[in-house]
């Protein structure tokens, strides 16, 4: 039997729910969680019933591993430690998800576009890239700038209000002093132009 956790309760599922709502026809079998954890890769599991999960997280991160292989039980999901800045994926995918990760990148040693350019390298024909707004880490401007440059098209971008904001009191890094409250997330789909 099939086991993982049950996410309906959460902001995420829904906002997961409303932004691939327009792949109910596509098939899609092949995924990437670009930056794994629970509550992604059940949502993957959940709504994406027939597909593989490949489940990306840093090498060493067993802040996800361990619960990624304690609180799921599925010959669907396999899990990779790699560092998406350092080696490329070469497989295809139908759809890739980055729930949480792309606010996470300096916390490796990366930069945000680093990592944020690796992610859209992936050979994936459609992605869901998702989080926080108020995250002065996550340059949404220069996502949708670098999107329409590089032959991506947002079919869709939609906001979502947090219901239970955090405060994120830390300094992250020198040159982001701003103290932030997750308000809002924000989410878009889009399809990669660039691959069949
Ligand atoms: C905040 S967590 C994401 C939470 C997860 N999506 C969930 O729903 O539970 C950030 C994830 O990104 C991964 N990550 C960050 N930088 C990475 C990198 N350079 N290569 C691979 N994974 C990375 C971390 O290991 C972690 O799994």
């Amino acid at each position: 039997m099939e086991k993982f956790v049950d996410t309906s309760h959460t902001i995420h599922d829904k906002a997961f729910k409303v932004l691939t709502g327009k792949l109910k026809n596509e098939n899609i079998k092949k995924v990437v969680d670009a930056g794994s954890g629970v509550t992604s890769a059940s949502i993957l599991l959940k709504y994406f019933k027939d597909a593989s999960v490949d489940a990306i997280i840093y090498p060493g991160d067993n802040r996800k591993k361990n619960p990624l292989e304690n609180d799921i039980g599925s010959n669907r999901l396999n899990v990779v430690e790699l560092d998406l800045t350092k080696s490329c994926l070469r497989k295809k995918y139908d759809f890739c998800l980055a729930l949480l990760t792309l606010g996470e990148a300096l916390n490796f040693g990366n930069s945000f576009e680093n990592l944020f350019h690796r992610i859209m390298d992936i050979k994936a024909r459609y992605f869901v890239l998702y989080d926080i707004w108020e995250d002065p880490c996550v340059h949404f401007r220069y996502i949708e700038q670098y999107l329409k440059e590089k032959g991506f098209k947002i079919i869709l971008k939609k906001k979502f209000r947090n219901p239970h904001p955090e405060h994120y009191p830390k300094v992250k890094y020198d040159k982001y002093k701003l103290e932030f409250d997750s308000k809002h997330y924000m989410g878009y789909l889009i399809k990669n132009l660039n691959v069949e």
